[in-house]
């Protein structure tokens, strides 16, 4: 590994060096716990920006963190132990409890987001809570888990159930198999079988040239698919004008409520995503890409781990090195800036922009984020040309791209379909109607944050800006949930405002605050429209990031379009 690497990865790049002896001031540290931790980081690194990988391995031995775990730790790496508190306190999959506690043996984790609920999640909780409080099973409610299709779900150790009753936990808890299931999926030998790594190649012996790969994804309209829609052939431009080295980092977060097609793209076709990743590495000479996948998805984890050891013995990736980095459970961390702090092993606080990414990312410097599902794309553009993706759209739309369609429909799934595409059309041409005894009410044009819209505007196109954004909403990520007759609005807003109050970072108070007050405010049988209407504006006007400016779209657009839901 070159020397440039091996600095970026202490993260210690523009930054002075201190020869300060390290002194772990005010704590004792129990030995029998500094032997655990000792011998379990034998041959880990323990650079600053490793702080949550190694917490996830004390978390996944001891099924918790123990105080004395986490003085140990801060002192083996050398830092404050505050800092490792803060650290390791604002992620959801880490459990701190006192020396003398025991951690549960098993942890459930309940789905229940937006279309869980819809589909039951309160009743199974509720029992599941009640049936196992006696055993040493810990029954919680979590965010979305990116399964919405098969609602509702829920998670026993890193195993997934869809579709889940009594039953089925039942089973599993007697089986104790607890390990992520992994479905068949196109492998390596398949994959280049298919013309697959032949574009990389190419680029690899300078058969095409960066200049050209940039000019087909402008032409293309390729815009990115995590949720801001930036143009991703402008973005690959302007981190290659930025001095080196650069970076990048994979947003592989996906927690948006009702968004799972990343999970599709890296659990389906692997490869696919990979050669986008490495042609966009080499196009703007990241010479370390680090993929930052959410906790939520252990089997991609191993997805990619055994792949990408496949593609190093290839010599794919000699340009650039790919690290798999482990999210912790925070929806903020999909945020890039505060992704990137989480890669730093902080955090996930967002940064105030400019700079932005591009400009002054991990490690301080300039740094490619991409969503997996725009990377996804990316070999397809380039073998079939940006034309042939333009041409896909439709309603004004260009290209295509994957919505995650789930609630009352008949086929609720990942829905490759043209920019541009109306509710209705998804409905009816790929999602085989409503399903039996429900009639369409309306929906979530983008997750969580997009806004609702009531069925009467199921004609307007689902693209980034245009229509949505005359009302108000956004296409972001491309989750689609469809709501009918049986659902009330009001609960589904309340439903997503908890999100957003669970999910807040905390770091600014209109977001913070704000968040907590309006689910307090929703609560109340009467809605106090103009409180509501005030405190959707000082979110919107002075929160830091999207969480917080986003957050009150589902209020604003139900007092909108749903007045017979609140009266
Ligand atoms: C609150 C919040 C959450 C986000 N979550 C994700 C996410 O889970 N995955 C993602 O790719 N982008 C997410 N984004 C968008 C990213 O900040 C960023 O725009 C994106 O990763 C850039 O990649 P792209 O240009 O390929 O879309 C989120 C943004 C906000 C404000
Ligand atoms: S808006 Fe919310 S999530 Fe974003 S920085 Fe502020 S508190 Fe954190
Ligand atoms: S998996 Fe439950 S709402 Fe997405």
């Amino acid at each position: 590994m070159n020397k440039e690497i091996k600095i970026l990865k202490n993260g210690d790049l523009g930054r002075k060096k201190e020869n300060k002896v390290f002194f772990p001031k005010g704590r004792i540290v129990d030995e029998k716990a500094e032997e655990d931790i000792t011998s379990l980081l034998k041959n880990k690194s323990k650079a600053r920006d490793m702080l949550i990988e190694n917490l996830h391995l004390i978390q996944d031995k001891y099924k918790c963190l123990h105080a004395k775990h986490l003085t140990a730790l801060a002192t083996l790496m050398k830092m404050p132990l505050a800092e490792v508190y803060e650290v390791a306190s604002f992620y959801s999959h880490f459990d701190i409890i006192d020396n003398d506690d025991k951690p549960a043996e098993i942890t459930i984790r309940v789905c229940d987001t937006v279309t869980c609920e819809m589909m039951g999640a309160k009743k199974i909780l509720k029992n599941l809570k009640e049936k196992y409080k006696k055993k040493n099973i810990r029954v919680v409610n979590a965010p979305c888990m990116g399964r919405c299709d098969t609602a509702p779900v829920l998670e026993i150790g890193h195993r997934h159930i869809d579709n889940v009753n009594e039953i089925k936990v039942e089973k599993i808890i007697k089986k104790k198999n607890f390990k992520p299931e992994i479905n068949n999926y196109i492998n390596l030998d398949l994959y280049i079988k298919k013309g697959g790594y032949k574009i990389l190649n190419n680029c690899l012996s300078n058969k095409i040239k960066p200049k050209q790969i940039i000019k087909i994804l402008k032409e293309s309209n390729l815009k990115g698919l995590g949720g801001a829609g930036f143009p991703t052939g402008l973005k690959w431009e302007l981190t290659r004008k930025e001095p080196a080295p650069r970076l990048m980092a994979v947003n592989a977060d996906e927690g948006e409520p009702g968004t799972f097609k990343d999970r599709f793209c890296m659990e389906t076709d692997p490869h696919r995503f990979l050669e986008g990743t490495l042609l966009a590495a080499w196009v703007v000479e990241a010479k370390v890409c680090y993929i930052y996948l959410r906790d939520e998805y252990p089997f991609i984890n191993k997805i990619l781990k055994d792949e990408i050891i496949k593609i190093e013995k290839k010599g794919l990736t000699k340009h650039c090195e790919l690290i798999i980095r482990r999210g912790a459970g925070a929806y903020i961390c999909g945020e890039e800036s505060a992704m990137l702090e989480s890669i730093e092993g902080k955090r996930g606080y967002p940064r105030h922009k400019p700079p932005f990414p591009v400009q002054e990312g991990l490690f301080g410097r300039p740094t490619l984020c991409n969503n997996v599902e725009t990377l996804f794309w990316i070999r397809d553009i380039i073998e079939k040309g940006g034309k042939w993706f333009s041409d896909f759209g439709k309603n004004g739309g260009l290209g295509f791209r994957l919505y995650s369609v789930s609630g009352r429909v008949k086929n609720p799934g990942v829905k490759k379909a043209p920019a541009g595409i109306t509710v209705n059309e998804l409905i009816d041409d790929f999602c085989g109607g409503m399903e039996e005894g429900h009639n369409f009410k309306g929906y979530l044009p983008g997750g969580a944050s997009g806004g609702i819209l009531p069925a009467s505007l199921g004609d307007i196109p689902l693209d980034f800006g245009k229509e949505l954004d005359k009302r108000g909403c956004f296409v972001g990520s491309g989750a689609i949930v469809i709501f009918s007759q049986k659902d009330s609005m009001r609960d589904i807003a309340l439903n997503l405002l908890e999100f957003f109050e669970d999910e807040s970072c905390g770091q600014c108070t209109p977001c913070r605050v704000g968040t907590e007050k309006a689910v307090k405010l929703l609560k109340n049988k009467k809605w106090d429209k103009k409180l509501l209407n005030d405190l959707n504006k000082v979110m919107t006007d002075a929160s830091i990031c999207g969480l917080g400016q986003a957050a009150s779209n589902p209020v604003n657009c139900v007092l909108k379009f749903f007045q017979n839901d609140i009266n």
